[in-house]
């Protein structure tokens, strides 16, 4: 199994280039069950998750050619709606499968996903929608049976904010009959992604974006040419590498639109930010200033950025407070940073911060894909080596990581 071994203390400098997202890129694969055209994308990130869902739709009947700068989806094949338990315990999002699926050919068999590292992460609001839609759906040994004749168009308001359960919808609701009107719906940017690139298909889409979504059904959608929008978390996780290392660094296409909370909160720690069309610049200062946050839905701070905003705090001056708000389990991390010599205090939901004035490397174990980056964050400036164990989580959601740090100067390397 790869480890990633780090050697603290480089100062990061330099300019590195932004793949596309994760995020926006999984759902809009999966657009491609909608059409029996083809679906060619462009910045799709390399990326296990993205090759795991490849591998998904293909199982499923959905050809797909890689192209130098992309790759061609053709969903005129599509004759397997089914998402094993293998594929689904791997990536939860497999569960973007079921609307398009259903919305399409009147069928899908889709494992439900289970528990995660980060919480229990139900999809009983993804299995409300579409029941609100006309579906027949049975939970029978754990898989999620869904049936329908045509889909009809719904008014669905979700009891909490979901951002894939929002995807499921909206995607089923682009070829039901009639209208459907999503209400507290994800104003995730990935959202308005896939909206944007549902309506080049020919879909009838207005308000991605907001809390209240209305599409019309079409009867069928078309082939498109869609460019995936640049990672946010990305971004911001290289924001935040620089950051802790007081460093200077250039991150190319990419856009600092969807990420006001966390450019905030890192000018907030003292540095200073340069937004440019397709680049942002970070300057950091010697030694950051502890901020607190709270994480909800967009556009207030993400979950996503919330490990990686403990560890710069960890040796920021001053305390800090983090409230998680949306899993009710995502501060594994902390006691891997713990590990490293970190000062920081769980209570319930809240993580108390208090800044010290080094780590020290050790052997920290990833527990999962943001977790990870926040120990690679830590490791950047914990004197001495850092082995990070179990990357294969970082691999899942970060392209070359340690290529692009070491461009930025890191000592970092992959090691078996
Ligand atoms: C997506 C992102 C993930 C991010 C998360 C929150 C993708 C592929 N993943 O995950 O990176 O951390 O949004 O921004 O886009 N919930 C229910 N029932 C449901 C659906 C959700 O109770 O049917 C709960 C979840 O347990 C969680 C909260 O709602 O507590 C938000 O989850 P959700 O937005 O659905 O997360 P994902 O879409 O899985």
């Amino acid at each position: 199994m790869d480890k990633l071994l780090l050697q603290g203390g480089a100062r990061l400098s330099g300019e590195v280039a932004i793949s596309g997202a994760k995020n926006a890129a999984l759902p809009i694969l999966c657009a491609s069950l909608l059409s029996a055209e083809p679906l060619r994308l462009t910045n799709v990130p390399h990326l296990n998750d993205i090759s795991t869902m490849l591998r998904l739709l293909g199982e499923m009947g959905v050809g797909v050619t890689l192209e130098a700068d992309g790759l061609i989806l053709d969903g005129s094949g599509l004759n397997n709606p089914v998402a094993s338990y293998e594929r689904v315990k791997t990536m939860r999002a497999s569960i973007l499968v079921l609307g398009p699926l259903l919305a399409r050919g009147g069928e899908a068999r889709v494992s439900l996903p289970g528990g995660c590292a980060i919480g229990a992460r139900p999809v009983d609001q993804h299995i409300k929608g579409l029941q609100a839609m006309g579906a027949d759906i049975k939970v029978e040994q754990g898989y999620v049976h869904a049936t329908a004749r045509r889909l009809k168009g719904a008014r669905i308001c979700t009891d909490m904010v979901t951002v894939t359960g929002t995807e499921n919808l909206m995607m089923a609701a682009c070829l039901a009959e009639g209208e459907t009107i999503i209400e507290n719906a994800a104003r995730e940017p990935e959202v308005v992604d896939l909206a944007n690139c549902l309506i080049s298909m020919g879909a009838r889409i207005s308000g991605a974006g907001t809390a209240i979504i209305r599409i019309q059904g079409v009867a069928k959608l078309h082939g498109a040419t869609h460019a995936i929008m640049p990672d946010r978390i990305e971004t911001g996780t290289y924001l935040c590498a620089a950051a802790i290392t007081g460093g200077d660094v250039r991150l190319l296409k990419t856009s600092a639109a969807y990420l006001d909370t966390v450019v905030d909160k890192l000018m907030d720690a003292g540095c200073d930010i340069t937004v440019e069309r397709e680049a942002i610049r970070l300057k950091a200062p010697r030694r950051l200033q502890a901020v607190s946050l709270r994480t909800a839905p967009y556009p207030a701070f993400p979950t996503d950025m919330q490990a990686q905003f403990m560890a710069i705090n960890c040796v920021a001056d001053g305390v800090a407070t983090i409230r998680e708000t949306i899993f009710e389990n995502r501060f594994m991390h902390a006691n891997e940073l713990m590990r490293l010599g970190a000062n920081i205090q769980i209570e319930g939901n809240n993580a108390i911060v208090r800044g010290v004035d080094r780590l020290e490397g050790a052997t920290v174990m990833a527990t999962d894909l943001r977790a990870s980056a926040s120990l690679v964050i830590a490791g950047l400036v914990a004197e001495g080596e850092t082995l990070i164990d179990r990357i294969y989580h970082l691999d899942r959601g970060y392209e070359r990581i340690e290529e692009k740090l070491a461009r930025l100067g890191a000592q970092v390397r992959r090691v078996n």
